[in-house]
């Protein structure tokens, strides 16, 4: 009875660990609510820092990866982030996927880009005003580059696409495809400063950390 119930556990550790996403990710993602906690500079620099990986075919496939990306949408344009970006290192999830608004579109849809990451810079370096949701209370003038080559995993086609991006919106792409390679706008800017408005507006909201995360 005692040797089934060990079988019984190390089987159920064995399924924990070998299935699609990590035990860490799948907690995060079942015990999440919308907003999601979004990590922070302050609280979890080491984490912000680390680079992301790629999903593999099994985690392309799994309905996980719709549950994150609805979360994840549901929290860039909740009130107390509405955002124009967002990448799953601020949900904590160290992976490549982004949302990006696509401010380049008719009516700015907001798209997800999955195992994506830029092949080319291009065009003319220009310097423009930043934030960031990880970043709270600040903003930044930050040199970028006017257009880019992205690349990413198109999960309708089944296949890699690449498209060539311009304006505020390769800003963006930059701005979150460099939260997977764990680097902050805050790296690059020219200048940072203390961002009053969004200060006031954001007292409301409560950022804290869950108790189990
Ligand atoms: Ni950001």
């Amino acid at each position: 009875m005692r040797n089934k119930t060990i079988f019984g556990l190390m089987l159920l550790l064995l399924c924990a660990c070998t299935g699609p996403f990590t035990q860490r990710e799948r907690l995060i993602i079942g015990r999440s609510q919308v907003p999601m906690y979004v990590t922070t500079v302050e609280a979890d620099s080491a984490f912000l820092r680390t680079p992301s990986a790629d999903f593999g075919p099994a985690e392309l496939a799994s309905p996980l990866l719709d549950t994150l990306i609805s979360m994840m949408m549901g929290t860039l344009r909740h009130p107390s982030q509405d955002g124009v970006g967002i990448a799953a290192p601020q949900v904590g999830i160290s992976r490549r996927i982004i949302i990006v608004k696509r401010y380049d579109k008719s009516d700015g849809p907001f798209e997800v880009f999955v195992n994506v990451k830029i092949d080319s810079l291009l065009g003319a370096v220009v310097c423009g005003p930043e934030g960031c949701l990880s970043v709270p209370g600040l903003r930044g003038m930050v040199p970028r580059h006017e257009q880019v080559v992205v690349s990413y995993y198109d999960r309708a086609l089944g296949k890699r696409v690449s498209e060539l991006v311009d304006g505020y919106t390769a800003i963006i792409f930059q701005h979150e495809c460099d939260h997977l390679d764990g680097i902050l706008y805050t790296d690059r800017a020219d200048t940072v400063f203390v961002n009053e408005a969004w200060l006031e507006e954001r007292a409301a909201f409560d950022y804290s950390k869950p108790e189990w995360w």
